[in-house]
Protein backbone atom coordinates (compact mmCIF):
# COMPACT_ATOMS: atom_id res chain seq x y z
CA UNK A 1 0.00 0.00 0.00
CA UNK A 2 1.15 3.50 -0.71
CA UNK A 3 1.76 6.12 1.80
CA UNK A 4 -1.19 8.18 2.67
CA UNK A 5 -1.03 11.91 1.61
CA UNK A 6 -3.77 12.79 0.66
CA UNK A 7 -5.43 15.64 2.81
CA UNK A 8 -4.65 13.35 5.58
CA UNK A 9 -7.49 10.79 4.59
CA UNK A 10 -6.52 7.44 3.93
CA UNK A 11 -6.19 6.19 0.61
CA UNK A 12 -8.89 3.37 1.47
CA UNK A 13 -11.00 5.65 1.99
CA UNK A 14 -10.92 7.43 -1.35
CA UNK A 15 -13.14 5.64 -3.72
CA UNK A 16 -13.23 5.60 -7.58
CA UNK A 17 -15.64 5.35 -10.11
CA UNK A 18 -14.77 3.10 -13.27
CA UNK A 19 -17.24 3.82 -16.49
CA UNK A 20 -15.97 1.42 -19.29
CA UNK A 21 -17.70 0.49 -23.11
CA UNK A 22 -16.42 -0.26 -25.83
CA UNK A 23 -14.17 -3.32 -27.33
CA UNK A 24 -12.09 -6.12 -25.62
CA UNK A 25 -9.11 -3.97 -25.61
CA UNK A 26 -11.09 -1.19 -23.52
CA UNK A 27 -12.57 -4.09 -21.36
CA UNK A 28 -8.78 -5.39 -20.61
CA UNK A 29 -7.45 -1.58 -19.91
CA UNK A 30 -10.30 -1.08 -17.70
CA UNK A 31 -9.56 -3.90 -15.83
CA UNK A 32 -5.82 -3.27 -15.37
CA UNK A 33 -6.75 0.62 -14.25
CA UNK A 34 -9.10 -0.73 -11.41
CA UNK A 35 -6.33 -3.09 -10.61
CA UNK A 36 -3.65 -0.29 -10.36
CA UNK A 37 -6.40 1.58 -8.19
CA UNK A 38 -6.88 -1.42 -5.93
CA UNK A 39 -3.18 -1.68 -5.44
CA UNK A 40 -3.04 2.08 -4.23
CA UNK A 41 -5.60 1.12 -1.67
CA UNK A 42 -8.35 2.67 -3.53
CA UNK A 43 -11.49 1.06 -3.43
CA UNK A 44 -14.26 1.04 -6.46
CA UNK A 45 -18.04 2.64 -6.23
CA UNK A 46 -20.94 2.28 -8.68
CA UNK A 47 -22.16 5.52 -7.36
CA UNK A 48 -19.98 8.57 -8.97
CA UNK A 49 -21.20 10.89 -5.96
CA UNK A 50 -19.53 9.11 -3.24
CA UNK A 51 -16.48 8.78 -6.16
CA UNK A 52 -13.00 11.41 -5.66
CA UNK A 53 -11.49 9.87 -8.76
CA UNK A 54 -14.26 9.71 -11.89
CA UNK A 55 -12.74 7.69 -14.96
CA UNK A 56 -14.46 7.45 -18.22
CA UNK A 57 -12.69 5.00 -20.59
CA UNK A 58 -14.80 5.55 -24.05
CA UNK A 59 -15.44 4.14 -27.41
CA UNK A 60 -16.58 6.02 -30.32
CA UNK A 61 -16.50 3.43 -33.27
CA UNK A 62 -20.01 3.58 -33.78
CA UNK A 63 -22.73 7.05 -33.07
CA UNK A 64 -24.45 5.40 -30.63
CA UNK A 65 -21.06 4.64 -28.80
CA UNK A 66 -20.52 8.61 -29.00
CA UNK A 67 -23.43 9.28 -27.65
CA UNK A 68 -23.17 7.35 -24.75
CA UNK A 69 -19.75 8.95 -24.00
CA UNK A 70 -21.23 12.64 -24.72
CA UNK A 71 -24.12 11.68 -21.91
CA UNK A 72 -22.07 10.38 -19.77
CA UNK A 73 -19.48 13.25 -19.61
CA UNK A 74 -22.49 15.53 -19.74
CA UNK A 75 -24.03 13.79 -16.54
CA UNK A 76 -20.95 14.00 -14.50
CA UNK A 77 -19.86 17.49 -15.66
CA UNK A 78 -21.40 19.03 -12.11
CA UNK A 79 -19.99 16.61 -9.79
CA UNK A 80 -16.47 17.45 -11.40
CA UNK A 81 -17.04 21.05 -11.27
CA UNK A 82 -18.08 21.13 -7.67
CA UNK A 83 -15.19 23.21 -5.91
CA UNK A 84 -16.06 22.09 -2.57
CA UNK A 85 -15.78 18.21 -3.27
CA UNK A 86 -11.83 17.96 -4.54
CA UNK A 87 -12.41 15.81 -7.18
CA UNK A 88 -11.09 14.96 -11.00
CA UNK A 89 -12.96 13.45 -13.88
CA UNK A 90 -9.86 12.05 -15.95
CA UNK A 91 -10.91 10.87 -19.73
CA UNK A 92 -9.37 8.16 -21.52
CA UNK A 93 -9.81 6.21 -24.77
CA UNK A 94 -10.86 6.42 -28.11
CA UNK A 95 -13.06 9.64 -28.13
CA UNK A 96 -9.82 11.45 -27.30
CA UNK A 97 -8.18 12.78 -30.75
CA UNK A 98 -6.37 16.03 -29.49
CA UNK A 99 -6.01 16.08 -25.56
CA UNK A 100 -5.58 19.74 -25.78
CA UNK A 101 -8.31 21.16 -27.96
CA UNK A 102 -10.41 18.57 -26.18
CA UNK A 103 -8.92 20.42 -22.56
CA UNK A 104 -10.07 23.29 -24.16
CA UNK A 105 -13.57 22.41 -25.44
CA UNK A 106 -14.53 20.58 -22.34
CA UNK A 107 -12.83 22.51 -19.16
CA UNK A 108 -14.51 20.25 -16.72
CA UNK A 109 -12.53 17.60 -17.58
CA UNK A 110 -9.07 17.38 -15.55
CA UNK A 111 -7.16 15.35 -18.05
CA UNK A 112 -7.77 13.99 -21.56
CA UNK A 113 -5.63 10.50 -22.25
CA UNK A 114 -5.22 8.62 -25.66
CA UNK A 115 -6.69 5.03 -25.87
CA UNK A 116 -4.67 2.23 -23.57
CA UNK A 117 -2.66 5.54 -22.01
CA UNK A 118 -2.76 3.83 -18.35
CA UNK A 119 0.56 4.88 -17.44
CA UNK A 120 -0.79 8.84 -17.97
CA UNK A 121 -3.61 8.18 -16.33
CA UNK A 122 -2.37 6.66 -13.18
CA UNK A 123 0.28 9.67 -13.14
CA UNK A 124 -2.34 11.86 -13.16
CA UNK A 125 -4.13 10.44 -10.44
CA UNK A 126 -0.69 9.86 -8.55
CA UNK A 127 0.32 13.35 -8.69
CA UNK A 128 -2.86 14.77 -8.14
CA UNK A 129 -3.14 12.63 -4.72
CA UNK A 130 0.17 13.29 -4.25
CA UNK A 131 1.26 9.78 -3.65
CA UNK A 132 4.82 7.75 -4.73
CA UNK A 133 3.77 4.85 -7.00
CA UNK A 134 3.66 1.59 -6.35
CA UNK A 135 6.59 -0.45 -7.55
CA UNK A 136 6.01 -3.06 -10.09
CA UNK A 137 6.46 -6.23 -8.13
CA UNK A 138 3.47 -4.48 -5.78
CA UNK A 139 0.87 -5.90 -7.84
CA UNK A 140 0.45 -9.47 -6.67
CA UNK A 141 -3.93 -8.87 -6.36
CA UNK A 142 -5.49 -12.21 -7.42
CA UNK A 143 -6.27 -12.35 -11.45
CA UNK A 144 -9.78 -13.46 -13.41
CA UNK A 145 -9.94 -16.55 -14.38
CA UNK A 146 -10.01 -15.52 -18.00
CA UNK A 147 -7.32 -12.48 -18.64
CA UNK A 148 -6.15 -10.69 -21.64
CA UNK A 149 -2.98 -9.05 -22.87
CA UNK A 150 -2.70 -7.06 -25.70
CA UNK A 151 -0.16 -8.46 -28.32
CA UNK A 152 -0.54 -5.43 -30.72
CA UNK A 153 -1.79 -1.83 -30.66
CA UNK A 154 -3.15 0.46 -33.34
CA UNK A 155 -3.78 -0.94 -36.82
CA UNK A 156 -2.20 -0.59 -40.47
CA UNK A 157 -5.50 -1.09 -42.75
CA UNK A 158 -7.73 2.03 -43.35
CA UNK A 159 -11.16 0.54 -43.76
CA UNK A 160 -13.19 3.66 -45.16
CA UNK A 161 -15.59 3.22 -42.20
CA UNK A 162 -13.66 2.90 -39.64
CA UNK A 163 -12.13 5.60 -37.03
CA UNK A 164 -9.98 2.78 -35.43
CA UNK A 165 -7.00 3.60 -37.01
CA UNK A 166 -7.34 7.34 -36.65
CA UNK A 167 -7.56 6.99 -32.78
CA UNK A 168 -5.10 4.24 -32.35
CA UNK A 169 -2.62 5.32 -34.52
CA UNK A 170 -0.31 2.66 -36.49
CA UNK A 171 0.00 -1.41 -35.60
CA UNK A 172 2.99 -1.41 -32.82
CA UNK A 173 3.80 -4.97 -32.00
CA UNK A 174 4.99 -5.78 -28.50
CA UNK A 175 7.77 -7.99 -27.98
CA UNK A 176 7.48 -11.77 -27.64
CA UNK A 177 9.18 -12.15 -24.06
CA UNK A 178 7.29 -9.14 -23.13
CA UNK A 179 3.69 -10.58 -24.20
CA UNK A 180 4.67 -14.19 -22.60
CA UNK A 181 5.86 -12.37 -19.46
CA UNK A 182 3.03 -10.66 -18.95
CA UNK A 183 0.55 -13.99 -19.36
CA UNK A 184 3.06 -16.00 -16.95
CA UNK A 185 2.26 -13.37 -14.70
CA UNK A 186 -1.70 -13.30 -14.93
CA UNK A 187 -1.36 -17.29 -14.94
CA UNK A 188 1.14 -17.35 -11.89
CA UNK A 189 -1.71 -15.23 -10.46
CA UNK A 190 -4.80 -17.55 -10.80
CA UNK A 191 -5.88 -16.76 -15.04
CA UNK A 192 -6.39 -20.05 -16.67
CA UNK A 193 -7.28 -18.54 -19.73
CA UNK A 194 -5.58 -16.01 -21.53
CA UNK A 195 -6.81 -14.02 -24.60
CA UNK A 196 -4.19 -12.32 -26.51
CA UNK A 197 -5.74 -9.25 -27.96
CA UNK A 198 -5.37 -6.65 -31.50
CA UNK A 199 -7.23 -5.09 -33.40
CA UNK A 200 -5.88 -7.31 -36.16
CA UNK A 201 -3.60 -10.13 -34.38
CA UNK A 202 -3.31 -11.66 -37.78
CA UNK A 203 -0.91 -8.57 -38.45
CA UNK A 204 1.11 -9.58 -35.56
CA UNK A 205 4.99 -8.60 -35.77
CA UNK A 206 4.67 -7.69 -39.34
CA UNK A 207 6.67 -4.12 -37.62
CA UNK A 208 8.85 -6.18 -35.98
CA UNK A 209 12.46 -7.13 -36.96
CA UNK A 210 12.26 -10.25 -35.72
CA UNK A 211 9.98 -11.51 -38.08
CA UNK A 212 7.70 -13.41 -35.44
CA UNK A 213 4.02 -14.02 -36.42
CA UNK A 214 1.09 -14.72 -34.36
CA UNK A 215 2.00 -18.58 -34.82
CA UNK A 216 5.07 -17.84 -32.49
CA UNK A 217 2.96 -16.16 -30.34
CA UNK A 218 0.61 -18.76 -29.60
CA UNK A 219 3.42 -21.45 -29.61
CA UNK A 220 5.04 -19.54 -26.98
CA UNK A 221 2.08 -18.71 -24.71
CA UNK A 222 0.81 -22.21 -25.08
CA UNK A 223 4.13 -23.69 -23.28
CA UNK A 224 2.83 -21.59 -19.58
CA UNK A 225 2.25 -24.26 -17.26
CA UNK A 226 -0.86 -23.98 -15.82
CA UNK A 227 -2.52 -22.32 -18.71
CA UNK A 228 -5.59 -24.15 -19.49
CA UNK A 229 -7.17 -22.18 -22.76
CA UNK A 230 -5.97 -19.47 -25.07
CA UNK A 231 -7.99 -17.36 -27.26
CA UNK A 232 -7.03 -14.60 -29.73
CA UNK A 233 -8.82 -11.88 -31.56
CA UNK A 234 -9.29 -10.19 -33.75
CA UNK A 235 -8.29 -11.80 -36.70
CA UNK A 236 -8.41 -10.20 -40.80
CA UNK A 237 -9.53 -12.31 -43.56
CA UNK A 238 -6.60 -10.72 -45.45
CA UNK A 239 -3.95 -11.66 -42.92
CA UNK A 240 -4.93 -14.77 -41.49
CA UNK A 241 -2.28 -17.07 -43.15
CA UNK A 242 -2.45 -21.13 -43.74
CA UNK A 243 0.38 -21.12 -40.66
CA UNK A 244 -1.55 -19.15 -38.54
CA UNK A 245 -4.87 -21.65 -38.81
CA UNK A 246 -2.76 -24.68 -38.82
CA UNK A 247 -0.75 -23.93 -35.87
CA UNK A 248 -4.14 -22.38 -33.60
CA UNK A 249 -5.83 -26.00 -34.75
CA UNK A 250 -2.63 -28.01 -33.49
CA UNK A 251 -2.44 -26.33 -30.24
CA UNK A 252 -4.16 -27.97 -27.99
CA UNK A 253 -4.88 -25.50 -25.73
CA UNK A 254 -5.89 -22.80 -28.41
CA UNK A 255 -9.85 -22.67 -28.20
CA UNK A 256 -11.09 -23.54 -31.70
CA UNK A 257 -12.85 -20.35 -31.96
CA UNK A 258 -12.29 -17.63 -34.40
CA UNK A 259 -13.53 -13.66 -34.56
CA UNK A 260 -13.19 -13.18 -38.16
CA UNK A 261 -14.87 -9.76 -38.89
CA UNK A 262 -16.29 -10.17 -42.84
CA UNK A 263 -18.20 -7.08 -42.78
CA UNK A 264 -19.92 -7.84 -45.95
CA UNK A 265 -20.59 -10.83 -48.59
CA UNK A 266 -20.20 -8.55 -51.50
CA UNK A 267 -17.37 -7.62 -53.54
CA UNK A 268 -18.61 -3.91 -54.81
CA UNK A 269 -19.59 -2.96 -51.18
CA UNK A 270 -16.22 -5.08 -49.53
CA UNK A 271 -13.89 -3.24 -52.27
CA UNK A 272 -15.58 0.47 -51.49
CA UNK A 273 -15.10 -0.64 -47.73
CA UNK A 274 -11.17 -1.17 -48.39
CA UNK A 275 -11.29 -4.26 -46.40
CA UNK A 276 -8.92 -6.29 -49.12
CA UNK A 277 -9.93 -9.40 -49.82
CA UNK A 278 -13.14 -10.94 -51.75
CA UNK A 279 -16.34 -12.47 -50.38
CA UNK A 280 -14.93 -15.59 -52.18
CA UNK A 281 -11.45 -15.37 -50.24
CA UNK A 282 -13.18 -15.05 -46.77
CA UNK A 283 -15.31 -18.07 -48.24
CA UNK A 284 -12.47 -20.11 -48.70
CA UNK A 285 -11.02 -19.23 -45.26
CA UNK A 286 -14.33 -20.06 -43.81
CA UNK A 287 -13.71 -23.61 -45.57
CA UNK A 288 -10.01 -24.40 -44.32
CA UNK A 289 -10.84 -23.61 -41.00
CA UNK A 290 -13.39 -25.96 -40.67
CA UNK A 291 -11.20 -27.98 -42.37
CA UNK A 292 -8.62 -27.96 -40.25
CA UNK A 293 -10.60 -27.39 -37.26
CA UNK A 294 -13.85 -29.26 -37.49
CA UNK A 295 -15.30 -28.12 -34.52
CA UNK A 296 -14.17 -24.42 -34.92
CA UNK A 297 -16.41 -21.44 -33.18
CA UNK A 298 -16.73 -19.05 -36.26
CA UNK A 299 -18.25 -15.11 -34.99
CA UNK A 300 -18.11 -12.16 -37.42
CA UNK A 301 -18.62 -8.72 -37.52
CA UNK A 302 -21.26 -7.07 -40.51
CA UNK A 303 -22.10 -3.55 -41.30
CA UNK A 304 -25.42 -2.92 -42.82
CA UNK A 305 -26.49 -0.15 -44.74
CA UNK A 306 -22.87 0.75 -45.65
CA UNK A 307 -23.28 3.93 -48.26
CA UNK A 308 -24.03 2.63 -51.11
CA UNK A 309 -25.30 -0.53 -50.49
CA UNK A 310 -27.96 -1.58 -52.95
CA UNK A 311 -30.52 -4.48 -52.05
CA UNK A 312 -28.51 -6.83 -53.91
CA UNK A 313 -25.88 -6.14 -52.38
CA UNK A 314 -27.65 -6.50 -48.94
CA UNK A 315 -28.98 -10.35 -50.01
CA UNK A 316 -25.18 -11.46 -50.88
CA UNK A 317 -24.22 -10.14 -47.05
CA UNK A 318 -28.07 -11.97 -45.67
CA UNK A 319 -26.03 -14.92 -48.16
CA UNK A 320 -22.93 -15.16 -46.87
CA UNK A 321 -24.85 -15.13 -43.48
CA UNK A 322 -26.94 -18.27 -44.62
CA UNK A 323 -24.50 -20.38 -45.98
CA UNK A 324 -21.50 -20.21 -43.42
CA UNK A 325 -23.67 -20.60 -40.19
CA UNK A 326 -21.64 -18.52 -37.99
CA UNK A 327 -22.17 -19.19 -34.14
CA UNK A 328 -22.21 -14.95 -33.68
CA UNK A 329 -22.64 -12.13 -36.00
CA UNK A 330 -21.42 -8.96 -33.90
CA UNK A 331 -23.96 -6.77 -36.21
CA UNK A 332 -24.23 -2.73 -37.09
CA UNK A 333 -26.21 -0.33 -38.72
CA UNK A 334 -23.41 1.88 -40.47
CA UNK A 335 -22.89 5.27 -38.87
CA UNK A 336 -20.85 8.12 -40.26
CA UNK A 337 -17.62 8.81 -38.44
CA UNK A 338 -15.73 12.56 -39.03
CA UNK A 339 -12.46 11.77 -39.83
CA UNK A 340 -12.81 8.45 -42.28
CA UNK A 341 -13.04 8.27 -45.91
CA UNK A 342 -16.59 6.95 -45.76
CA UNK A 343 -16.89 10.53 -44.32
CA UNK A 344 -16.79 12.38 -47.58
CA UNK A 345 -19.61 9.62 -49.07
CA UNK A 346 -23.21 10.09 -49.52
CA UNK A 347 -24.48 8.17 -46.23
CA UNK A 348 -27.67 7.24 -48.57
CA UNK A 349 -29.02 4.19 -47.68
CA UNK A 350 -32.31 5.92 -44.84
CA UNK A 351 -32.08 4.82 -41.00
CA UNK A 352 -35.40 2.89 -41.38
CA UNK A 353 -34.08 0.65 -44.25
CA UNK A 354 -30.79 0.13 -42.57
CA UNK A 355 -32.74 -1.08 -39.36
CA UNK A 356 -34.92 -3.29 -41.77
CA UNK A 357 -31.35 -4.70 -43.40
CA UNK A 358 -30.19 -5.48 -39.70
CA UNK A 359 -33.12 -6.89 -37.96
CA UNK A 360 -33.17 -9.39 -41.42
CA UNK A 361 -29.44 -10.74 -40.57
CA UNK A 362 -30.81 -10.32 -36.80
CA UNK A 363 -33.79 -12.91 -37.41
CA UNK A 364 -31.52 -15.24 -39.71
CA UNK A 365 -28.86 -15.27 -37.23
CA UNK A 366 -30.76 -15.81 -34.23
CA UNK A 367 -32.06 -18.74 -36.51
CA UNK A 368 -28.77 -20.15 -37.28
CA UNK A 369 -27.35 -19.83 -33.55
CA UNK A 370 -30.69 -21.67 -31.83
CA UNK A 371 -30.04 -24.32 -34.05
CA UNK A 372 -25.96 -24.98 -34.00
CA UNK A 373 -26.83 -24.77 -30.01
CA UNK A 374 -29.62 -27.02 -29.66
CA UNK A 375 -27.49 -29.72 -32.01
CA UNK A 376 -25.53 -29.78 -28.37
CA UNK A 377 -28.25 -30.87 -26.20
CA UNK A 378 -27.40 -33.68 -24.40
CA UNK A 379 -23.49 -33.39 -25.29
CA UNK A 380 -21.02 -33.40 -22.45
CA UNK A 381 -18.80 -30.30 -23.13
CA UNK A 382 -15.78 -29.34 -21.15
CA UNK A 383 -16.59 -25.81 -19.48
CA UNK A 384 -14.20 -23.51 -17.89
CA UNK A 385 -15.83 -21.84 -14.98
CA UNK A 386 -15.49 -18.45 -14.44
CA UNK A 387 -17.70 -16.71 -11.98
CA UNK A 388 -21.07 -17.41 -10.45
CA UNK A 389 -24.17 -15.47 -11.25
CA UNK A 390 -27.07 -14.79 -9.41
CA UNK A 391 -26.82 -18.88 -7.74
CA UNK A 392 -25.70 -20.23 -10.86
CA UNK A 393 -21.97 -21.08 -12.06
CA UNK A 394 -21.10 -19.26 -15.37
CA UNK A 395 -18.40 -20.16 -17.52
CA UNK A 396 -17.86 -20.95 -21.72
CA UNK A 397 -17.23 -23.76 -23.51
CA UNK A 398 -14.03 -23.81 -26.31
CA UNK A 399 -16.21 -22.12 -28.92
CA UNK A 400 -17.03 -19.40 -26.29
CA UNK A 401 -20.54 -19.84 -25.42
CA UNK A 402 -21.61 -19.26 -22.26
CA UNK A 403 -22.91 -22.03 -20.50
CA UNK A 404 -24.72 -22.09 -16.37
CA UNK A 405 -25.05 -24.59 -14.32
CA UNK A 406 -26.09 -24.74 -10.31
CA UNK A 407 -23.75 -26.80 -7.60
CA UNK A 408 -23.09 -26.07 -4.86
CA UNK A 409 -18.90 -26.92 -4.89
CA UNK A 410 -16.97 -23.99 -5.59
CA UNK A 411 -16.18 -24.40 -9.75
CA UNK A 412 -14.29 -21.24 -10.22
CA UNK A 413 -11.13 -21.39 -12.36
CA UNK A 414 -12.39 -25.23 -12.92
CA UNK A 415 -12.47 -27.10 -15.75
CA UNK A 416 -15.75 -28.95 -15.57
CA UNK A 417 -17.39 -31.66 -18.04
CA UNK A 418 -20.89 -30.22 -18.09
CA UNK A 419 -24.02 -31.92 -19.99
CA UNK A 420 -26.04 -29.89 -21.63
CA UNK A 421 -30.24 -29.81 -20.85
CA UNK A 422 -31.31 -26.73 -22.47
CA UNK A 423 -30.39 -24.39 -25.29
CA UNK A 424 -30.91 -21.07 -26.22
CA UNK A 425 -29.04 -18.83 -28.78
CA UNK A 426 -27.24 -16.97 -26.46
CA UNK A 427 -26.74 -19.29 -23.54
CA UNK A 428 -27.13 -23.30 -22.36
CA UNK A 429 -27.57 -24.45 -19.11
CA UNK A 430 -26.50 -27.62 -17.88
CA UNK A 431 -25.05 -29.80 -15.48
CA UNK A 432 -21.57 -31.01 -14.27
CA UNK A 433 -20.85 -34.40 -14.93
CA UNK A 434 -17.38 -34.89 -14.46
CA UNK A 435 -14.52 -32.65 -12.85
CA UNK A 436 -11.40 -32.17 -15.26
CA UNK A 437 -9.74 -30.37 -11.96
CA UNK A 438 -11.05 -30.84 -8.00
CA UNK A 439 -13.30 -28.27 -7.41
CA UNK A 440 -11.83 -26.40 -3.92
CA UNK A 441 -14.03 -25.80 -0.52
CA UNK A 442 -17.42 -25.88 -0.56
CA UNK A 443 -19.41 -22.67 -0.88
CA UNK A 444 -23.51 -22.46 -0.25
N1 LIG B 1 -10.22 -4.58 -35.79
C1 LIG B 1 -11.41 -4.44 -35.01
C2 LIG B 1 -12.25 -3.35 -35.54
C3 LIG B 1 -12.76 -2.55 -34.48
S1 LIG B 1 -14.21 -1.83 -34.94
C4 LIG B 1 -12.21 -5.65 -35.18
O1 LIG B 1 -12.08 -6.22 -36.27
O2 LIG B 1 -12.99 -5.93 -34.28
C5 LIG B 1 -15.32 -3.14 -34.43
C6 LIG B 1 -16.44 -3.33 -35.36
O3 LIG B 1 -17.27 -2.19 -35.36
C7 LIG B 1 -16.04 -3.51 -36.80
O4 LIG B 1 -15.69 -4.83 -37.08
C8 LIG B 1 -17.25 -3.07 -37.55
O5 LIG B 1 -18.13 -4.15 -37.79
C9 LIG B 1 -17.92 -2.08 -36.60
N2 LIG B 1 -17.77 -0.72 -37.10
C10 LIG B 1 -16.63 -0.01 -37.23
N3 LIG B 1 -16.89 1.21 -37.74
C11 LIG B 1 -18.22 1.28 -37.94
C12 LIG B 1 -19.09 2.28 -38.46
N4 LIG B 1 -18.64 3.46 -38.88
N5 LIG B 1 -20.42 2.01 -38.50
C13 LIG B 1 -20.89 0.83 -38.07
N6 LIG B 1 -20.12 -0.16 -37.59
C14 LIG B 1 -18.79 0.06 -37.53
FE1 LIG C 1 -10.76 -0.68 -38.26
FE2 LIG C 1 -10.36 -2.09 -40.42
FE3 LIG C 1 -8.42 -1.84 -38.65
S1 LIG C 1 -12.17 -2.19 -39.12
S2 LIG C 1 -9.42 -1.50 -36.70
S3 LIG C 1 -9.27 -0.20 -39.88
S4 LIG C 1 -8.97 -3.69 -39.81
Amino acid sequence: MLRERCGGLPLSSLKYYLWNIGCQMNQADARRLAEALDVRGMTATRSPEEARVLLLNTCVVRQSAEDKVLGRMASLQSLASDPAASRILLVMGCFVDDPVLMAERYPYVHGFFLPSDLRGVLSHIDAWLGVVPPSADAVSAPAQVNESVAISYGCDHHCTYCIVTDRRGAQRSRPLQEIVREAADLVARGAREITLLGQNVDAYGSDLPEGTDLADVLCAVHEIPGLLRLRFLTSHPREMSQRIIDTAAALPKVCPSWELPAQSGDDTVLRRMARGYTSAHYRDLVRRIREARPDAGINTDIIVGFCGETEGQFENTVALVRDLCFDQVHLAAYSVREGTAAAHWLDDVPPEEKERRRLVIEGLQTEIATARNAALLGEVVPVLVESRQRGRWRGRTPTNKLVFFQDPANWRGVLADVRITWTGPWSMIGEVVNKRDEPSDKTA
